[in-house]
């Protein structure tokens, strides 16, 4: 087992959406890896959060990555949107279609890197046909939804299966985890095998971004 060295993706959806730009400003300053944004539907899950225009307005504000998690159902005709706005990374829910395997070809052929997002609920299973075409799993300890949730102690061994999974095949595969990740949690998850750490209330709810990245990261070494 691991790893990688630890990346945290602190979530946009716990900053201060009236001051955007300072924010990811700040934690970038503060060591962020990449920055991890929400897109939420108010169908697929309870919850509407921005669009591909936030993304715009941001990208130059920033030399982070864009780790863009889909909430939305259907998802494939938003793809080209995401990618022309700047996405990095794009990562849907298999639920969100009948067709996960033909959005990952289609998320390849915008040139992005591509992501499968776990709920809580799904098997680990629903990704194994399909090992070949991800650039990064993305295992939920919460349920999709709202920022400020409890952590799922459950999905700790989930992420070790995934873990397994990955090594046993030799895939080169990021294995990142979202949902109730503080300093707390981190090291659990990463002796699970994660390798990446989204952070929405951990960071943007700290009086000092750089100190919280910093506690996530190495609580996790
Ligand atoms: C939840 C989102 C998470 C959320 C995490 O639906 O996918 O990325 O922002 O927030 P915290 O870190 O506060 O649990
Ligand atoms: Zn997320």
């Amino acid at each position: 087992m691991p790893q990688l060295p630890t990346l945290i993706a602190p979530s946009l959806l716990a900053a201060d959406f009236a001051r955007l730009a300072e924010e990811v400003a700040a934690v970038e300053a503060g060591g962020a890896d990449w920055l991890h944004l929400d897109i939420m539907d108010g169908h697929f899950v309870p919850n509407i959060s921005f669009g591909p225009a936030v993304l715009k307005a941001l990208r130059r504000h920033t030399k982070m990555p864009f780790d863009v998690h889909l909430m939305i159902a259907p998802v494939d005709y938003l793809l080209g949107a995401f990618a022309d706005a700047g996405a990095d990374h794009i990562m849907f829910h298999p639920e969100a279609g009948p067709h996960p395997h033909r959005t990952l070809q289609a998320i390849k052929a915008l040139g992005c890197k591509a992501g499968l997002v776990l709920n809580p609920g799904t098997p680990v299973s629903m990704v194994e046909p399909m090992l070949d075409m991800v650039d990064i799993i993305l295992a939920m300890s919460v349920n999709p939804g709202f920022g400020g949730q409890k952590f799922i102690v459950s999905q700790l061994d989930k992420i070790a299966a995934i873990r397994t999974l990955i090594d046993a095949g030799g895939w080169e595969i990021r294995l990142e985890v979202d949902g109730g990740v503080d300093p707390t949690t981190a090291p659990r998850c990463i002796e699970s095998g994660a390798d990446t750490l989204v952070a929405g209330t951990a960071v943007f709810g700290a009086p000092d971004y750089a100190a919280a990245i910093s506690a996530i990261r190495h609580g996790a070494a």
